[in-house]
C-alpha cells in the first residue's frame, strides 16, 4: 500500500501565505489604514465639507462666517451688494451675473419680494450645449442655434431641448450674493 500525503502536508503552502497575510493585514497593511483614519484634520481637509455643507444648507451655525462659492459680479466686473442691487430688480426678470470660473454669464432669478431665488439659470442649452440669451422684449430665453426657447426660469417652452436650462446654487451671505456650480439638491421648477 501506498502512502498518500496527508491533507496537512497539501495545504502547507496555504497555510504559510496565509499567516504571511494575515501578519502583513495586522502590522503595515491596517497600520496604514488606521493612519489614514486618524490623520489630524487640517484646514484644507475640512474645506471641501464646508463648502458643501454652506452652499446646500448656508443657515447652518458653522456657515454664518463662511462664503460659499464665488462672490457674484455685476456686468461691469464689480461686487454686488445685496442691498442697494435688490431695489433695482424686478420679480420675474432675470439679471445677467458674472463670477463663476468659466467666466460665462449666468442669471440670477428675482422673485416675488423682490427677493433673490436660491438658484440661478446657467444658459447652457440642453439640446447641443449652445450659449442661450435672455431676450426681455420676448421674457424668454432663446437659443440661436436651434431657436429653443425657455421661460424666465428655464423651463422649456419650445423645443428641440427637451429638458430646462441647467440651474446653480446661489447663497446671500454678508451683504454678498454668492454663485456656486453645482445645482441645488432639488430642482425647485
Ligand atoms: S443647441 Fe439650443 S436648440 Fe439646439
Amino acid at each position: 500500500m501506498t502512502n498518500s500525503p496527508t491533507p496537512r502536508a497539501k495545504t502547507a503552502p496555504f497555510s504559510r501565505r496565509r499567516r504571511r497575510l494575515i501578519r502583513y493585514l495586522a502590522g503595515g497593511g491596517l497600520g496604514a489604514i488606521a493612519l489614514g483614519l486618524v490623520r489630524p484634520e487640517t484646514a484644507a481637509s475640512r474645506e471641501p465639507d464646508l463648502e458643501y455643507l454652506c452652499s446646500m444648507f448656508p443657515q447652518n451655525s458653522r456657515c454664518l462666517d463662511y462664503l460659499p462659492g464665488f462672490q457674484a459680479l455685476d456686468e461691469a466686473e464689480e461686487p454686488i451688494a445685496v442691498n442697494t442691487f435688490l431695489p433695482t430688480t424686478t420679480p420675474g426678470e432675470p439679471v445677467p451675473v458674472r463670477g463663476l470660473p468659466d467666466a460665462e454669464t449666468s442669471y440670477l432669478v428675482i422673485q416675488t419680494g423682490p427677493a433673490i431665488a436660491t438658484y440661478g439659470i446657467r444658459p447652457i442649452c440642453p439640446h447641443r450645449g449652445c450659449t442661450v440669451e435672455w431676450q426681455g422684449d420676448q421674457n424668454r430665453f432663446i437659443c440661436p442655434c436651434h431657436g429653443s426657447q425657455f421661460d424666465p426660469e428655464g423651463r422649456v417652452v419650445e423645443g428641440p431641448a427637451d429638458r430646462p436650462l441647467p440651474l446653480m446654487t446661489v447663497v446671500e451671505r454678508q451683504n454678498q450674493i454668492r454663485l456656486v456650480e453645482r445645482a441645488p439638491s432639488v430642482d425647485p421648477r
